[in-house]
């Protein structure tokens, strides 16, 4: 079993193999997400998928105080490396490696990635992970893309973090297709509510995934499941 925590917008602990890995921490700037303590979490790993400030605003913090190892794109990855963060591992597109808890690869995501500062975050991606028991994609920031087709054709995925809220990714039509690219029914919505470009109406999202036969999980800030 995989136990994953929602910590809002597009962040998530996914406690694997006996790691505690952190996709693309945006909590403390996140009024939503107020109630999680960002000094309290404990990363292994942390996985940022783009450059943009609310997929990195507590990288940082997380990886110093863990001394976790930050993996991400080479420009984003690298960004980091100038600020202290001594573990980190650059990666490009296409590109897959092993690491304590399974194998990354980094995949193509439609989507921008300037960083905080301005600086070039490279081009923005999205992370398959293959270990003992399965794979899982994480989207990122996306538009829906036929690329999808090759994580279906390469991986049984057992499920997906796909974006929902519309707007400056995919909203849940686009992020249906996406599941049926990649070949998984159980979609984990994420990007959605944050801001208010991004409200979406949860019960009609629920619908729209029921009548594609697809089950999309909505989690409360907070809330962890086990997959
Ligand atoms: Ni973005
Ligand atoms: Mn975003």
């Amino acid at each position: 079993m995989i136990e994953i925590t929602y910590f809002g917008h597009a962040s998530f602990l996914v406690k694997l193999a006996g790691e505690n890995i952190i996709f693309d921490p945006f909590i403390s700037p996140n009024e939503k997400a107020a109630h999680i303590d960002v000094s309290s979490l404990r990363a292994d790993y942390v996985l940022i998928s783009h450059g943009h400030e609310d997929h990195v605003a507590d990288a940082e913090k997380i990886v110093k105080s863990s001394n976790a190892t930050l993996v991400s794109n080479y420009e984003v990855a690298v960004w980091f490396a100038k600020k202290g963060i001594e573990k980190y591992h650059p990666m490009n597109h296409g590109g897959s490696k092993s690491f304590d808890f399974g194998t990354v690869k980094y995949v193509n995501a439609v989507h921008s990635s300037t960083l905080p500062d301005g600086s070039s975050g490279g081009n923005p991606g999205g992370f398959v992970i293959k270990h003992e028991k399965g794979s899982f994609y994480y989207a990122g920031d996306t538009a829906l893309t036929y690329d999808m087709k090759l994580i279906g054709e390469e991986f049984k995925i057992d499920f997906a973090f796909l974006p929902i809220g519309d707007n400056f990714t995919m909203g849940i039509e686009d992020a249906l297709k996406a599941a049926d690219f990649v070949g998984t029914k159980k979609i984990i919505g994420m990007h959605y509510d944050t801001f208010p470009f991004i409200e979406i109406d949860h019960e009609e999202a629920k619908k729209a995934a029921e009548r594609a036969g697809k089950e999309l999980i909505i989690l409360n800030i907070g809330d962890s499941i086990s997959l």
